[in-house]
């Protein structure tokens, strides 16, 4: 897939909600739309397993007992114990660290590396690794399960070799998760003085590195995508958030219909699955100016990429910090990038090749 094509793929079409007969759900594009079923969490449930009157085609996914999952008063009670650890400080305390992480990255990498496999994919797994408390020794096992657990969401059809191996990576991320019970440290050990049952924190923790490792390794990606050919930003805090509404990692979330509503003039009946489509909302012509425009000094960019109201993303200051830490050091070096070698998979782009020659940016 070329750059242009996938560009092209997140152009997708604002409009009136409809109903989807194959995917056999509404789909909402309006950022007014998108904005409310994200806002009214009474009427438009996250829990599935509750609300849904459709089969559930990974009932086993531990994202369907967690956080992200529930709804309140259920949902407050967790939220409040969790955001205990991902304060805005804890977050801020993890600087100089990925820093040097990504300074390490760099400098183990040759002049021609895969950007995913060997700065973002890392980057993302070992820094919530490293929040969660978990030994530095016990990292690359982290990678794998990580990437066994996100391969089998990004399947399409049933296949058995990618489910055994992703019950594998539950079971020995369970097995791990019981082994640092005995010597609590960093978010683990935090949650463990808390009232959550044991299962209760392996599914948080399981929670953290699915939600935290894809979308943050696709941002790094993303940003690349859309900075490659221009001049450095003067304001990378901006550009970063161009980049998520342009691109945003998430492309849409669920939900489920509670109780008889209207819509965008339409009817909804409780246990249908409405999908707010992110992607659509954040190139909505009503609210951002030339939307189809990537522009990293847009002035007003109220995306939806990190969600909004209660289950907006517990993650989105580390987020954002990691990809600007990464993002400064790619672009600053004296370098500059020779070479994108994209290849486009269901599950997202798997390879990205950079080359990075001595001598400035061409652009800057
Ligand atoms: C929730 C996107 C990074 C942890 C969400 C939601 C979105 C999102 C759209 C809302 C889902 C919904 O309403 O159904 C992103 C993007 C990221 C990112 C685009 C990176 C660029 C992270 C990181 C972590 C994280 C780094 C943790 C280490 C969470 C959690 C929730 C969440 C725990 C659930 C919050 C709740 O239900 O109260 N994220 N996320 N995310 N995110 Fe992120």
């Amino acid at each position: 897939m070329s750059l242009e094509e996938i560009f092209a793929f997140h152009e997708q079409e604002v409009g009136p909600i409809r109903f989807d007969e194959p995917f056999g759900g509404w789909v909402a594009t309006r950022y007014s739309d998108v904005n409310r079923v994200l806002t009214e969490h009474e009427v438009f449930s996250s829990d599935e397993l509750r609300y849904s009157t459709q089969p559930i085609p990974h009932s086993s996914n531990p994202l369907l007992r967690g956080l992200q999952a529930t709804d309140p008063p259920r949902h407050h009670a967790l939220r409040r114990i969790v955001s205990q650890v991902f304060t805005p400080r804890a977050v801020a305390s993890l600087e100089p660290l990925i820093e040097a992480k990504v300074d390490a990255l760099l400098a183990s990498a040759g002049s021609t590396f895969d950007l995913i496999g060997e700065v973002a994919y890392p980057l993302s797994v070992h820094t919530i690794a490293g929040l969660l408390g978990v030994r530095p020794s016990r990292w690359p096992d982290f990678v794998r399960w990580t990437e066994a657990i996100t391969s089998f969401f990004g399947t399409f059809a049933a296949d058995e070799t990618r489910q055994a191996a992703f019950h594998q990576a539950l079971t020995e991320m369970g097995a791990y998760f019981r082994e640092e019970f005995e010597r609590p440290e960093g978010i683990i050990g935090t949650l463990m003085t808390s009232d959550l049952t044991e299962h209760e924190v392996i599914d948080f923790c399981t929670l953290l590195l699915i939600n935290g490792h894809e979308t943050t390794k696709s941002l790094l990606v993303n940003a690349i995508l859309c900075l490659v050919s221009r001049p450095k930003p003067a304001d990378m805090r901006s550009a970063v958030e161009e980049v998520l509404r342009y691109l945003p990692p998430t492309g849409g979330t669920d939900r489920f219909v509670t109780r008889p509503t209207t819509l965008g003039g339409r009817e909804l009946q409780p246990g249908q699955r409405v999908v707010a489509m992110i992607t659509a909302a954040n190139r909505d012509p009503g609210v951002f100016a030339d939307p189809h425009t990537f522009d990293p000094n847009r002035k007003s960019n109220p995306h939806l990429s990190f969600g909004h109201g209660i289950h907006f993303c517990l993650g989105a200051h580390l987020a954002r910090m990691e990809v600007r830490i990464a993002l400064t050091a790619l672009l600053d070096r004296p370098w500059r990038i020779t070479d994108l070698d994209t290849h486009r998979t269901p599950v997202g782009i798997d390879v990205l090749k950079v080359t990075l020659a001595p001598g400035r940016r061409a652009a800057d």
